[in-house]
């Protein structure tokens, strides 16, 4: 049922003329409401407006918008000098300062002047809603309206509700959200919300690469970037900033009572400390405005496969593997994999087999030969059937595996149509450490009822722009695979970082028992 949208054409207020209000302010004018504009500081509303109107001009020059639509537009939108003269709006949205008690102490003054079906969104991207509405004579009417920045472009609106909001109220919020063209993901009054939440893996595990001394940052923003993802880790905390990351990761982990899950980074902090900010600052991770440095794709390149090689194996990445062996036109025989055997590419005597979370030299330990070498888990268009076109892709060997097989494994890696990017021997590589995490997070949200699966998609996809959502790479590995993967990591490291998401450890378990099986354990009383 599609519901009418019980703000249309009503007059709508934005407080706080900054980069995000003066977004929602051209968002609302081009939906067709009258707007209001306050800014505390003397002249920014104004200023504001003016920049606008460069905007709107800019987009008719462009012919997204006809000089009508900016005339009409620019007549709909009315900059206030006092807060009284917003006492018409439908909803007011404020946009100020991340400030708790500022942010409470101007809805308080909002109370007694806008009437009492007026809808109090807060844009916060940090403080809890149920707090900002603490106090308010009708704490229901406050939600939480978290746009992303640049808000015209970004499609994503999260919709927070504190434990006073009124559900229909978020429900309307979300409606009005559609139409103003977003895509409305409904979340609860936690830290981080959905978006900032379960993203914090996709930098802290880059960064805890960094420390483990795994790759440059180059080479692992190229892997990332293999996967799918338009930006790696290092490339994208330049373009944040390094103080907004670190203070973002900081907020959530004091936000989950120092949570070691959420461990700022000590890599992060010395560079925030040096003032490294990223392009803000013409230096980060990289130096600016030059930007990303290039990734060595030099490696091994003289060594061509020269030892036989054998398929063991019947899962996906035996199918990949196979494709990619077929195209490449290198000989190769094919084995199924034998009970309880794991896939594997024999290379003379070794094996390559794909990361589960340990590292190469405990498998290679493990198995009792010496030559293993590990790759990290094929996505996005790392995972294409053809090599066309030829990204990078992580891969490791271990600690007592000979040289010559170390080159071998490396020119087979290149035949088949990656670009290999070794790294030190680390558990879980990097895009697979990376995604297990970010699907380990996102469960935990489901679990503890922040957003549905759908919601979390849907927010990381739209939110950050993310090639895929948590639950569709859950869908891809499977529940075992990525338990078995974060378990690995989890025994290597020990500590709460990479304890399972209950969620994602009775996923397993489900998984794993067949369908109408009637088998079951002894029962409680019997044990
Ligand atoms: P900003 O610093 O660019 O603008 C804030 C504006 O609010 C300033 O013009 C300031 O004069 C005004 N202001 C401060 N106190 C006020 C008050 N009591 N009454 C009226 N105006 C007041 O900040 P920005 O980046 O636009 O952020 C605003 C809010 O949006 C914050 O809550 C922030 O956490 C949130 N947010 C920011 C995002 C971003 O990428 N910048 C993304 C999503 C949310």
């Amino acid at each position: 049922m599609t519901q009418t949208n019980p703000f249309r054409n009503r007059p709508v207020a934005v407080i706080g003329a900054g980069v995000m209000g003066i977004g929602i302010v051209q968002v609302a004018l081009l939906a067709g409401h009258p707007v209001h504009l306050f800014d505390v500081r003397e002249g920014a509303a104004a200023a504001a407006a003016e920049q606008l109107a460069a905007t709107l001009a800019k987009l008719a020059d462009k012919g997204k918008l006809t000089p009508e639509d900016v005339a009409a537009a620019r007549g709909r939108l009315s900059v206030a000098s006092a807060l009284g003269e917003l006492r018409d709006a439908a909803l007011v949205v404020e946009a100020i300062v991340e400030n708790l008690a500022v942010k409470q102490a101007l809805l308080r003054d909002l109370e007694a002047i806008v009437g009492r079906d007026c809808v109090l969104a807060s844009n916060t991207s940090s403080l809890s809603i149920t707090a900002v509405a603490r106090g308010l004579e009708a704490p229901g009417r406050v939600v939480g309206m978290h746009f992303f920045n640049p808000v015209p472009l970004m499609r994503l609106v999260e919709v927070v509700s504190g434990l006073a909001t009124d559900p229909a109220v978020a429900e309307a919020i979300a409606v009005l959200a559609a139409d103003w063209g977003k895509t409305a993901v409904h979340t609860k009054s936690t830290p981080g919300f959905i978006v900032n939440r379960i993203a914090r893996p996709f930098y802290a595990e880059t960064l805890a690469l960094l420390q483990e001394q795994a790759a440059t940052p180059a080479v692992l923003d190229a892997c990332v970037r293999g996967a799918g993802f338009r930006m790696g880790p290092c490339e994208l905390m330049d373009l944040i900033g390094h103080d907004t990351n670190f203070a973002v990761t900081q907020s959530v982990y004091e936000a989950n009572f120092f949570d070691k899950r959420f461990q700022p980074s000590l890599v992060q902090r010395e560079m925030v400390d040096g003032g490294l900010l990223g392009r803000k600052s013409g230096r980060g991770f990289y130096r600016y405005p030059e930007g990303g440095a290039k990734t060595d794709d030099g490696e091994a390149a003289a060594a061509t496969p020269a030892l036989p090689l054998v398929l063991h194996g019947g899962d996906a990445i035996a199918e990949l593997l196979a494709a990619r062996l077929a195209a490449s036109g290198l000989g190769f025989t094919r084995e199924s994999a034998h009970a309880g055997g794991e896939t594997s590419l024999r290379i003379g005597g070794g094996r390559l087999m794909l990361t589960d979370g340990r590292c190469a030299t405990e498998r290679a330990h493990a198995l009792g030969t010496a030559d293993v070498a590990l790759l990290d888990w094929p996505v996005g268009p790392a995972a294409a059937a053809t090599a066309t076109p030829v990204v990078p892709l992580a891969w490791t060997v271990a600690a007592q595996a000979t040289p010559e097989f170390a080159a071998q494994a490396a020119a087979v890696l290149r035949a088949l149509g990656w670009q290999p990017q070794r790294l030190a021997d680390v558990p879980g590589l990097v895009v697979a450490r990376t995604i297990a995490m970010l699907v380990n997070e996102a469960s935990d949200a489901v679990e503890q009822g922040v957003c549905d699966a759908a919601g979390a998609d849907a927010a990381m996809t739209l939110g950050v722009n993310y090639p895929a959502g948590p639950f569709a790479w859950l869908a891809q590995w499977g529940a075992p695979a990525t338990v078995r993967l974060l378990d690995a990591l989890d025994a290597f490291h020990r500590g709460e970082r990479y304890r399972v998401s209950p969620r994602l450890r009775r996923a397993t378990w489900a998984s794993s028992t067949p369908p109408g099986s009637t088998a079951s354990p002894a029962s409680p009383a019997a044990r």
